[in-house]
């Protein structure tokens, strides 16, 4: 544990008071052991009970301008806040939620042939930097209505013939009746820094970082144990590589081992599927609180 002196230097974050990224955010900063809290977010700033961190709750489009200006020395915030706002911030960590796609959708109804579509037709969206860009790099002359809120109902009240918007499930534009033609830039939440840190606070971002890096990890992993055949432990152990390699302990039972091992989520179904192919028994997944590489 830290240890936090009466001059402690405390790592300013800036967090989304509310909003898409705003749990998960606060779930990474308590798994990672900083709070033991309820829920702060109803004030404006809290701090870090055994690490050296003050939380600040802000509107996630504030939040590149306040990590540029230094009230705040890094931010977890959306990718699409960073590349709309265009502020001096450096991207030092990707943390793999709140994935979206930033798109152009236009009416069902209407026929699409390209992206010379959207020459001369006018696009809403609350991004008209990314749009600009996008239309830039296209050459394509649009008109950008730049509206802060509800921008799919833009083109069923007669506002716009497009829009420029956030697409995560894609049921927004289905319920609107709009469809996604255009994938202009994705998006994850990510943390942001200062490019000004003092090597103090860079010292506690790392060790930070670290922990989060540990909670993130055992998020994408599960820890099994099963029993195998000896005769395809070869096969097997290919199968699973493991964080160094696979542990084999002998059963009581010949001809068999218990096997422990990590794999990761994303694989998981796939490397189940083969291991029961090849004579794979009781096998046991377990949840990993965390992983120190
Ligand atoms: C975004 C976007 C859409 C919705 C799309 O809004 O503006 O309304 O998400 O998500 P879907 O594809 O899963 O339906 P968000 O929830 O971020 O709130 P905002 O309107 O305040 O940006």
């Amino acid at each position: 544990m830290i240890n936090l002196k009466s001059k402690q230097e405390y790592l300013k974050i800036a967090v989304q008071k509310e909003g898409r990224l705003s749990d998960r955010s606060l779930e990474l900063i308590k798994e990672s052991g900083i709070f033991h809290m309820q829920d702060n977010r109803r004030k404006l700033v809290s701090k870090g009970e055994n690490f050296p961190v003050e939380i600040l709750y802000l509107r996630d489009d504030d939040i590149p301008q306040y990590v540029a200006d230094g009230v705040a020395d890094i931010g977890i915030v959306g990718e699409n806040e960073v590349m709309e706002k265009g502020k001096q911030v450096e991207i030092v960590e990707r943390l793999g939620f709140a994935r979206c796609r930033i798109s152009l959708a236009i009416p069902q109804s209407e026929k699409y042939s390209g992206p010379e579509y959207f020459n001369g037709k006018r696009i809403a969206t609350s991004y008209p930097r990314i749009l600009q860009n996008y239309l830039d790099e296209k050459s394509i002359h649009a008109e950008i209505h730049e509206i802060s809120g509800s921008v799919e109902i833009a083109p069923g009240i007669g506002l716009a013939d497009a829009i420029l918007d956030i697409v995560s499930t894609g049921s927004t534009l289905i319920h609107n009746r709009l469809r996604e033609v255009e994938v202009v830039a994705r998006s994850e939440a990510v943390i942001i820094a200062s490019p000004a840190l003092k090597p103090v606070k860079r010292k506690i971002l790392d060790d930070l970082l670290f922990r989060f890096q540990a909670v993130q990890r055992s998020k994408n992993s599960k820890y099994i144990l099963l029993n195998v055949p000896n005769e395809n432990l070869e096969q097997i152990v290919r199968l699973l590589p493991g964080m160094k390699s696979p542990t084999i302990m002998p059963l009581y039972e010949k001809g068999w081992s218990s096997l422990h091992s990590v794999v990761n989520e994303d694989e998981f179904w796939d490397i189940i599927e083969k291991l029961k192919k090849l004579g794979a028994q009781g096998i046991l997944v377990i949840p990993i609180e965390k992983m120190i590489m």
